[in-house]
């Protein structure tokens, strides 16, 4: 395959770096770019809003087909709608953070997803990432990198991005969906078949850059 049809599955932890390193990464060579978890947050805010019990996986899954969830994949502006709305913000509030991982577990959000994943990445040329792309959604990708830092690091990244909140308290609710997220009977986080492992605590944002460019050149 060469670069225009590539499909870069990255996976890994809260608070890695994917997202920032899968956009850098798709800007420098012209790629599209997916953040399926923006889709898990959207869906869980949807459930939030309309008042479903996100912790009743019945509940839940009977509701699981409803809202129209849309992304976009430019990677300078990701951008991501809930039946029209614009929900970038809302998606990133405590609330959301608190209740993604249940409403993740839930097998029939997973398969709505999956199949919306799926047809976004069509014909490839783009950069994914997730818990489960390279294991589930997508394992034939020419490029898989499971991405991973200590969550004391993770937690540093994640507090500064939120404006400096408390960073202990961010570095307990990262664990906590970790354990979840690691821990869930369907398609839990895991390193796939084939996937190059990247422990990102030591390394600047460009250095994991230039990591994932590189095995994108080899590979593509
Ligand atoms: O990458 P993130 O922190 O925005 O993801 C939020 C949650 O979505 C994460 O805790 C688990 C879920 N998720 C998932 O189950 N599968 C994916 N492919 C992506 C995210």
């Amino acid at each position: 395959p060469d670069s225009s049809s590539v499909v870069v599955a990255v996976d890994g932890t809260s608070g890695s770096g994917k997202s920032s390193t899968c956009r850098a990464v798709a800007d420098r060579l012209g790629l599209r770019y997916l953040d399926t978890g923006a889709q898990y947050r959207a869906m869980t805010w949807w459930m939030l809003r309309n008042g479903v019990d996100v912790h009743d996986p019945a509940a839940v899954a009977a509701q699981a087909g409803t809202p129209v969830l849309r992304s976009g994949t430019d990677p300078l502006h990701p951008t991501i709608t809930v039946d029209g709305s614009d929900v970038a913000v809302e998606i990133r509030s405590d609330e959301v953070n608190g209740a993604v991982s249940p409403v993740s577990t839930v097998p029939e959000v997973r398969e709505r997803l999956v199949a919306l994943q799926r047809e976004i990445i069509g014909d490839g040329g783009i950069v994914v990432e997730g818990r489960d792309i390279g294991s589930v959604v997508w394992p034939q990708a020419e490029v898989k990198v499971y991405l991973t830092a200590d969550p004391s690091a993770r937690a540093a990244r994640r507090a500064l991005e939120n404006g400096g909140t408390d960073v202990d308290a961010t570095q307990a609710s990262l664990l906590a969906r970790d354990k979840i997220d690691s821990g869930r009977a369907v398609a839990p986080l895991t390193m796939a078949e084939g996937a190059v492992h990247i422990d990102s605590t030591d390394l600047a944002l460009e250095e994991v850059v230039d990591l994932v460019v590189g095995l994108v050149m080899e590979r593509a």
